[in-house]
């Protein structure tokens, strides 16, 4: 292969590292919003460990992805996408990562000031990274709230315009990230 098909191999799609780590992210985030609002509205003890396990674990996985990132940029989009929709899945997308990171820390800080435990999955305890704080424990949560609701907001725009790439505009957006390189 020569050098410049290898760049533009390389291009077409999103690495194997980044695919995993977006489809494990994916469903992480699609359990974590409704299992937030069940464990916030009613008495499920497991859940709440466990929504705290998998909330830290959205974290870590979020700081690896944009470690990735760095290193590896996103392929380019292809060539007929207009450009107001590739400023579109920019902001969409940075937007997303910011809000993980946000939603994450608010979750950690918000628990520790209230004070309770953050354990993951059963092995250890995260160190408690605020002090006691009942007041501002409140008004995390109250913001923990709305801002997993602005993320199953964008999330629905986010999906919606991958579904409406492969069914309606039949192109290859979806499959970059499904299969990796794409024929093009
Ligand atoms: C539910 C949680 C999800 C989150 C947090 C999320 C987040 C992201 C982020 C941050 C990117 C940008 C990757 C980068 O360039 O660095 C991305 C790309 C992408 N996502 Fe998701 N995603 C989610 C679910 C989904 C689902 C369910 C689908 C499909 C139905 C999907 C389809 C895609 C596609 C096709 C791309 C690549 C777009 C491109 O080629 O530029 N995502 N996602
Ligand atoms: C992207 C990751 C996360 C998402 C999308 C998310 C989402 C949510 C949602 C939607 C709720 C329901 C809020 C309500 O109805 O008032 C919730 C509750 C909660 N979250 Fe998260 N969360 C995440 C990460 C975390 C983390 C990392 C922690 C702690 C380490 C955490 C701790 C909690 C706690 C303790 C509650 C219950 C609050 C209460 O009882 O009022 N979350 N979460």
């Amino acid at each position: 292969m020569t050098m410049a098909k290898a760049i533009e191999h390389q291009r077409n799609g999103y690495t194997g590292t980044a695919r995993l780590l977006h489809w494990v992210t994916a469903a992480l985030v699609l359990y974590q919003i409704p299992v937030g609002i069940l464990i916030a509205n009613f008495e499920l003890g497991p859940l709440y460990d466990l929504h705290k396990s998998v909330g830290t674990l959205i974290l870590l996985l979020t700081i690896i992805r944009l470690a990735w990132r760095w290193a590896h940029p996103a392929p380019t989009l292809p060539d007929h996408i207009p450009v107001a929709q590739r400023h579109a899945a920019v902001a969409m997308h940075w937007g997303l990562y910011a809000l993980l990171l946000v939603q994450t820390l608010i979750g950690w800080i918000g628990t520790a000031a209230y004070p309770a435990p953050v354990p993951f999955f059963g092995l250890f305890e995260f160190p408690q990274i605020w002090w006691d704080d009942r007041p501002l424990s409140d008004r995390l949560f109250a913001l923990h709230f709305w801002i997993g609701i602005l993320i199953a907001v964008l999330l629905v725009g986010h999906i919606g315009a991958a579904l409406y790439h492969h069914f309606v505009r039949q192109d290859e957006v979806l499959q970059r990230m499904l299969r990796g390189e794409v024929a093009s």
